[in-house]
């Protein structure tokens, strides 16, 4: 049985338009059980329903969240809502995501609130879970977190111990990824030391932020053996267990049945 599922990853991006059915079937074949891969506008949450039913008969746990990235927005992103609505029906759309807020771009603040709040209400209404993308905007993300109450992942997680708290007790879930591979982790570092195991998700946000010795590579699914090795030594115990907890996460946040279909 694969023990490796990417709660996050891009296979949309052009990083793999050379060679993405090699890589999609090399995951299945080096400990990869599956994926969720993240809409960032209408075109890249349809393309994860595309993957999704291509490979399908063979891969059955590939996944697609749908949803408009804060950086993605433009005039037209409160009308694609909609579009959002009619392709959170399909049965391998499983969140609403990536959704949130990123105060590093250059983005009208107002414009982000609008669609953010829009999206969480929309999963509310469909009884889904959201992925949350949450750059330099831990304040304004823990508020309307608050106000919504979503289930769900924020994910890459980048905030403080008492923020990773406060998410916990929203009964939310936090991600991570190949940050915490890196020599400048201490405060993820810190957050992973005091998480509860029953609250974390691995993830890549594969094309980016690959995990040590990988680092500025092309990430993928597979690496996440490097996070979880990184993880099982600030939580003394071993990868498997690392895999087997995250895994039986994703299930749960997911609202998946992994235990069949990869053997
Ligand atoms: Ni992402």
């Amino acid at each position: 049985m694969n023990r490796i599922f990417d709660t996050h990853s891009h296979y949309d991006d052009r990083a793999f338009d050379d060679d993405r059915d090699e890589v999609i079937t090399r995951l299945f074949e080096n400990d990869v059980c599956g994926f969720v891969n993240q809409g960032t506008t209408v075109a890249t949450s349809e393309f994860g329903i595309e993957l999704a039913e291509k490979y399908g008969s063979t891969y059955r746990h590939i996944y697609a969240a749908v949803g408009l990235h804060p950086e993605c927005l433009n005039e037209n992103s409160i009308q694609d809502i909609e579009t959002i609505r009619r392709l959170a029906a399909h049965p391998k759309a499983v969140a609403i995501g990536e959704i949130g807020l990123d105060y590093y771009y250059d983005v009208p603040k107002e414009l982000q609130k609008e669609v953010f709040a829009a999206q969480l209400r929309l999963a509310d209404e469909l009884s889904m879970p959201v992925v949350i993308h949450d750059r330099e905007a831990h304040g304004d993300i823990l508020e309307m977190l608050k106000t919504y109450r979503p289930k769900g992942i924020v994910h890459c997680f980048s905030g403080s111990v008492e923020m990773s708290r406060e998410i916990v007790k929203l009964g939310m879930y936090i991600g991570m990824g190949g940050v915490v591979t890196f020599k400048n982790a201490r405060k993820t570092v810190e957050v992973i030391a005091e998480l509860p195991l029953d609250r974390l998700v691995l993830e890549t946000d594969c094309p980016y932020l690959s995990p040590v010795p990988f680092r500025g590579k092309r990430n993928d699914s597979t690496m996440i053996c490097y996070t979880a090795a990184r993880i099982a030594e600030i939580k003394n115990t071993d990868v498997d267990e690392i895999l087997r907890i995250t895994k039986e996460n994703a299930e749960k946040v997911y609202n998946l049945d992994l235990s069949e279909g990869i053997e």
